[in-house]
């Protein structure tokens, strides 16, 4: 396995990039080439790629793939798949590829199916139950965003009648609002916690338990259910209903396991299989298909290409469907605490960048806010839209509206507007005190601003099982070119730890001044806090 830098082909790209890349125009590419949208829109389960509306062309992805062989990727994309333990630091394998293999497919099947169809069991009958009417999701990072994520886009699945809830923050404006609305024993608490030591999860799961006694409530048994793998700290939080995995799913990679029990209460076990089962077919996809045709890899490749090559330190997400509403943020801890590495394997630093920034808001909201920017502000920043064919609604003209406007900005990033066409346009009147050409300046926009477009037909639970696994194996492929480890999240612990430094001197009012040994800065900040 070889680090992306050390490899021929990453020299070969740099001496592409000078001689194409830097210079490349997409306007000409297009004119150039009339294959060029067949020869860079792909098809993967489910999901359509158009990467044609980005700075590359065959050849540089030709570059690209010698990179992503001359690395190793398909023998540590294997090695993962095969459970080997790819997370170094933290000795463990990666499997969430198993929680969504079919039965009696791939590692640990015997103890996967157990728990799936009994949390899925329990899912249909907390749907059933007309008594519950509202489900609190206790959680956070992977225990909250990816569930939360995926009841919003799944909304039309639900049932009506039942109320999902997720609680994430240790504000208790995140938990007190919600528990002022809710009937205690018309309420069930999920606590979702991997290792159920995460500080916000357990003060509000305790917040909860406490308001459910005071409220009223009887049966703990009945109102409270843990999704853990760490079974024995759940029954001494008195939690007597447990649904456990496995050290080997990621936090960010659970919403497969049976921290996915909020989406089954909201879909049923049927559309919850269905998920599962999109996600395995982008898995069989990025285990099977050559990598020229590969679209995780492709992306992970176009992700590798932007980062160290062009220098772009963003990506913009915006999905064209209010139901991906939460998608950015779910990404943000997917790709951001995945990649988000300055070492290599072997714990040597790094002389290039790893992850982007990931960040973004659903269409055509964001048009209205910092789409300004990425036209016409002086970053290039890359855009992904995701556009769904056929919507869920019955208003045919909003959503050709919503359609057309995904298409116009992708347009307009790579079209732009030259100065001469800006001042053959009529200005408008507001601005007649400035001089024609100088305004034509600040209505000019520069153009060859790459974006790609995905294209589901739907979004229906094995759709966004799909696409959700496209991002975890895209994000695998740039984290292999990286030589980092993408499964670990040390960068978190050290403010964890100073936090629990902190806390003693905030919850007590005798230490009221306690400083000592505190930098100058956090020091007067905790003096104000407390005077
Ligand atoms: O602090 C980061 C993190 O460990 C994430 O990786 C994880 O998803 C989140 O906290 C929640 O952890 P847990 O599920 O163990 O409560």
């Amino acid at each position: 396995m070889k680090r992306c830098d050390h490899t021929a082909a990453w020299a070969a790209l740099q001496g592409h990039f000078e001689a194409h890349g830097r210079g490349f125009d997409l306007r000409e590419a297009f004119a150039r080439d009339a294959g060029r949208f067949q020869a860079l829109s792909f098809e993967a389960p489910e999901v359509f790629a158009d990467l044609s509306k980005n700075l590359l062309d065959t050849a540089t992805l030709h570059f690209l793939l010698d990179l992503a062989r001359e690395c190793g990727l398909e023998a540590r994309r294997d090695a993962m798949l095969r459970g080997e333990p790819v997370n170094t630091t933290e000795g463990r394998a990666v499997l969430h590829t198993a929680l969504r293999a079919p039965e009696g497919q791939g590692p640990h099947s015997a103890e996967v199916h157990a728990v799936l169809n009994d949390m899925l069991a329990y899912a249909d009958s907390v749907r059933s139950d007309w008594t519950l009417t509202d489900i609190v999701n206790i959680g956070i990072g992977g225990s909250d965003l990816g569930p939360q994520m995926a009841v919003k886009a799944l909304d039309s699945f639900s049932k009506a009648g039942q109320r999902l809830h997720f609680v994430s923050n240790v504000d208790g404006h995140d938990l007190a609002p919600l528990l002022q609305r809710l009937d205690a024993n018309k309420t069930l608490f999920i606590i979702a916690s991997k290792t159920f030591t995460t500080q916000e999860t357990m003060a509000n799961a305790q917040a909860a338990r406490d308001w459910f006694l005071s409220h009223g409530g009887h049966a703990i048994s009945k109102h409270f259910v843990a999704t853990t793998t760490h079974v024995q700290a759940a029954a001494a939080f008195g939690i007597t209903t447990t649904f456990g995995f496995w050290d080997w799913v990621g936090g960010r990679y659970s919403l497969w396991s049976a921290i996915g029990l909020p989406i089954a209460i909201a879909i049923g076990s049927e559309n919850f299989r269905a998920l599962l089962a999109g996600a395995h077919a982008m898995d069989r996809h990025f285990a099977e298909a050559p990598l020229a045709q590969n679209l995780p890899v492709l992306l992970g490749l176009l992700d590798v290409w932007y980062r160290n090559f062009h220098g772009f330190g963003s990506r913009s997400v915006a999905p064209y469907h209010q139901g991906l509403a939460r998608l950015p943020a779910f990404l943000q801890q997917l790709e951001m605490e995945s990649n988000g590495k300055c070492v290599d394997l072997d714990g040597n630093a790094l002389p290039y960048a790893t992850s982007p920034v990931v960040w973004g808001e659903p269409g055509t909201n964001g048009q209205h806010a910092y789409f300004q920017m990425l036209h016409q502000g002086t970053d290039v920043i890359p855009v992904e839209f995701i556009a769904v064919k056929t919507p869920a609604h019955p208003w045919a003209g909003q959503h050709q509206k919503l359609l057309a406007n995904c298409l116009a900005q992708s347009q307009a990033l790579m079209l732009g507007k030259s100065t001469a066409q800006a001042a053959a346009e009529s200005a408008p009147t507001a601005s007649a005190s400035l001089a024609p050409e100088v305004l034509a300046r600040h209505r000019t926009f520069p153009g060859n601003r790459p974006s790609t477009t995905f294209v589901l037909d739907t979004l229906n639970p094995r759709s966004l099982g799909a696409l959700l696994a496209l991002y975890e194996h895209r994000v695998f492929t740039s984290g292999a070119l990286w030589g980092i480890n993408s499964f670990d999240q040390w960068g978190v612990e050290l403010g964890k730890a100073l936090c629990n430094q902190l806390l003693p001197r905030l919850a007590s009012s005798a230490s009221l001044g306690d400083t000592a040994g505190l930098d100058a800065s956090t020091a007067g900040l905790l003096r104000r806090l407390l005077s």
